[in-house]
């Protein structure tokens, strides 16, 4: 029985170590608040190390306008692009998360190195990313406004 509390203890203790640590708190200066800073500051200048673009050559004003592609092809915008993933991509015939989009316009558009999967600058890019959808619908598998 001691043992038993003393296990149930140390896990009390771990739960209350794993939210002291975790900070929900998105405020301006919240770690949080600092990603998406960070991950709007890869948008406009990052080039990743490839051929010079950044993501602003095609989604102009941080990705909250219509994007333009050569040949004047409109695309949509990014304002919800966080509340439609993961989705279906026909053209790879598997689902897709936001990450892994981001890869294949770092490689595909930008001829660029993407970060790795869970680093800071991925997740970075992710932050600010949401940070377009706040209030929006979730609708994995929707439209592009
Ligand atoms: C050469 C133009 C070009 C550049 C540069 C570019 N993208 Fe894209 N991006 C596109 C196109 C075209 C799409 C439309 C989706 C597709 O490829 O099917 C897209 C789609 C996306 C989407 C998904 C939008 C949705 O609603 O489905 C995200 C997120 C995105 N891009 C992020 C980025 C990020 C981050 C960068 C910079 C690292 C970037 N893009 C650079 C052309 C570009």
């Amino acid at each position: 029985m001691r043992n038993m509390k003393t296990i149930s203890g140390v896990f009390a203790a771990a739960v209350m170590m794993f939210f002291a640590s975790v900070s929900y708190a998105a405020g301006p200066g919240s770690s949080l608040e600092k990603s998406v800073a960070v991950g709007k500051a890869l948008f406009i200048h990052g080039t990743f190390g490839g051929n010079g673009r950044t993501c602003e050559t095609c989604h102009p004003a941080g990705g909250t306008v219509p994007g333009k592609m050569p040949g004047n092809i409109t695309i949509p915008s990014l304002s919800n692009a966080a509340a439609i993933y993961p989705r279906f991509n026909p053209r790879v015939n598997k689902v897709i998360t936001l990450e892994d989009q981001i890869r294949n316009c770092i490689i595909g558009a930008l001829h660029g190195k993407p970060p790795a999967y869970g680093s800071i600058r991925m997740n970075a890019l992710v932050s600010y990313i949401t940070s377009l959808s706040r209030g929006k619908p979730m609708e994995m598998g929707g439209k592009p406004q």
